[in-house]
């Protein structure tokens, strides 16, 4: 994917393992940052905007844990709630059949950037 000018390079595709997850807070020119975490598993990288659909709240246990014990589903630490690493699907808990908001994510040249949405700025250097 080529740079577009709206991606902002998040790290290094060796720096999350498999499976694994890392979260981001990006400043995007608002008053808030862009929260969002990356998950590696089965070789495919997914990013979502760190937000349970349920309420609002941050998925993760602690600093860049996002899946359940197994590896096997992002987890919401307030209710529990299971979503699919690959495409953010609830299959359980409170806010089920919804699903966490994806982002597009580039991950060429060994690096992983993300798509900042509309409306973001990139951050200033
Ligand atoms: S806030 Fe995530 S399941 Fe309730």
């Amino acid at each position: 994917m080529s740079d577009n000018g709206r991606f902002i390079e998040l790290c290094a595709l060796t720096d999350i393992s498999d499976p694994g997850t890392r979260g981001f807070d990006l400043d995007v020119g608002s008053d808030r940052p862009l929260r969002l975490f990356v998950v590696h598993k089965n070789g495919e990288f997914h990013a979502y905007v760190n937000r349970c659909p349920h309420t609002g709240a941050p998925l993760e246990w602690t600093p860049h844990q996002f899946l359940d014990v197994d590896n096997s589903f992002i987890q919401c630490a307030m209710h529990g709630a299971l979503f699919r690493p690959e495409d953010g699907f609830c299959l359980r808990g409170p806010c089920v059949g919804s699903s966490l908001e994806p982002l597009t994510l580039a991950t060429d040249e060994g690096r992983i950037r993300v798509a900042l949405p509309e409306g973001s700025q990139l951050p200033s250097n």
